[in-house]
């Protein structure tokens, strides 16, 4: 028995290696490769399907496979890899599907709005009428509730807290004079949210995230209780970085918030309300205005979008919705701030687009070329993982991210391990407030920006190194 299992570990190793040295000859042919490849994936389904879970090994058999995956890694090292997953950025193929913007004017072109207005001059404070209309649509409000920023939502978060912080929410007393300001940070989470939080010195308190949001008895609880708690980050469809979408519940909760402070706000980021990867299968949000206006809070949610991933990350335009008061506020601030945002951007983005229709087909082209990748994540993490109890990972219908939880205390070992063998990932803890994972568990996957390729050979590092730092702990334990 023991001979025998031998044999199979050692024809595992010339398979898994196969699979490496497949990888690095697919430059040269491509197609050979691929068909090398397949081969070796046939085989280690096949291994995956005599593997017991590593928990239920014994030490000789944890001790033997470790062996042989340290042995794979080494292998791997030596072929001095350079992959990034760590941010989500479009990949080059999306980035070229919204070049037509850069053709829909040129010095000919008349900048002239449908109400008069000269797009290359001043003014417009919120925005011109058509750009209101198409976000207005993208982000399911009325145009007239809609303010067009610059070209980055997160600028606009940005500058809510910190006016906000020197002057207030409609009237209230500035955060900066307060003795204390918290902040309600669903966890995991976005860290670039937590970053702004954390550069105005306010408070993050995590609130656990369940498969449908944010845990509603922990937020309805904090917030009645303390008015020190101003607002909440929520990331509602696909979320960052799980890639879950809130439930109708979810929502309506939200909207019956009774909070304890008059300038509680919900901060709902809709980044990625039109992010979907499938034609047939897709999250469905509710609208969170109409529901707080139903519930008799219509001031309670700033609703942040943009169009960073959908045309340009950093030249798209970005938009907030709000209700008529919030309106009224954040005009008021406005107008001290800028004469007006690029309209010249604005009017391009509606004559690339020409209407929602426009945008919509334009997503399922970035779904064409995204969605793959997705699948690659999925089917390796399936592939390598399933069945050995070290480690679970969300299946998303949308977005930009897959989340993966290791067994605690792993992540961050993971995470250097891949770096060593030339892959870098998101640094583990970055979903949590001040970059503190309690269980070192979570890793954020991006899988949008590599290669196809590029993500199948960072992948099967991934999962090497996810296989290899759960052993080592499980050996530890038992020791
Ligand atoms: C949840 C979320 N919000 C906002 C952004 C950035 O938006 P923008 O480029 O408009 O600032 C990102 C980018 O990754 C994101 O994931």
């Amino acid at each position: 028995m023991i001979l025998q299992s031998f044999f199979v570990y050692e024809f595992y190793i010339e398979v898994d290696w196969f699979r490496v040295y497949s990888n690095a000859i697919l430059n040269e042919t491509i197609h050979a490769a691929e068909v090398l490849y397949a081969a070796a994936f046939t085989q280690l389904e096949t291994e995956r399907q005599i593997m017991k879970p590593y928990n239920e090994m014994t030490t000789e058999e944890l001790t033997q496979e470790q062996a042989r995956l340290k042995a794979e890694y080494r292998k791997v090292q030596a072929l001095d890899m350079h992959l990034d997953m760590s941010r989500g950025k479009p990949c080059q193929d999306q980035l070229d599907l919204s070049m037509g913007m850069m053709d829909v004017l040129d010095s000919t072109s008349d900048l002239t709005c449908e109400d008069g207005t000269d797009c290359r001059n001043y003014g417009q404070l919120a925005g011109i009428k058509e750009a209101r209309e198409l976000l207005g649509d993208m982000m399911e409000n009325n145009p007239k509730d809609i303010i067009i920023y610059g070209n980055s939502a997160l600028n606009v978060m940005f500058d809510t807290i910190s006016r906000a912080w020197t002057h207030g929410i409609m009237g209230n007393t500035p955060w900066c004079r307060l003795p204390e300001v918290k902040f309600l940070c669903p966890v995991p989470g976005y860290d670039r949210h937590f970053s702004i939080t954390q550069y105005f010195g306010i408070d993050m308190i995590p609130v656990p995230m369940t498969p449908t949001g944010p845990d509603m008895d922990i937020v309805e609880k904090l917030v009645s209780e303390d008015e020190a708690i101003k607002g909440i980050w929520c990331v509602p469809k696909y979320s960052n970085p799980q890639g879950i979408s809130y439930n109708d519940e979810t929502v309506r909760r939200f909207a019956r918030l009774k909070p304890a402070a008059p300038d509680f706000r919900i901060f709902w980021d809709n980044a990625y309300g039109m992010h979907h990867l499938y034609d047939d299968h897709q999250d469905y949000l509710i609208e969170i205005l109409a529901e707080c206006k139903r519930a008799g809070n219509p001031d309670l949610v700033y609703k942040f979008s943009s169009t960073s991933k959908i045309t340009f990350p950093g030249s798209g335009i970005a938009a907030l919705a709000t209700s008529p008061n919030n309106m009224d506020d954040f005009m008021n601030h406005l107008k001290h701030q800028t004469i007006g945002h690029d309209k010249v951007n604005q009017l391009r983005h509606v004559r690339f687009f020409g209407d929602i229709h426009g945008m919509v087909e334009h997503m399922r082209k970035h779904a064409e070329i995204i969605r793959p990748k997705f699948e690659i994540v999925e089917n390796t993490l399936e592939r390598d993982l399933a069945g050995l109890n070290v480690g679970t990972w969300t299946k998303p219908l949308g977005g930009y991210f897959i989340m993966f939880d290791s067994l605690p205390g792993c992540a961050k070992d993971i995470v250097s391990r891949a770096k060593k063998a030339g892959v870098v990932l998101t640094p583990a803890g970055a979903t949590w407030p001040y970059g503190k994972d309690p269980n070192d568990s979570n890793i954020r996957i991006a899988p949008t920006y590599p290669t196809c390729q590029d993500l199948q050979n960072a992948m099967d590092i991934f999962t090497l190194c996810v296989r290899i730092s759960a052993i080592k702990k499980l050996l530890a334990e038992r020791n």
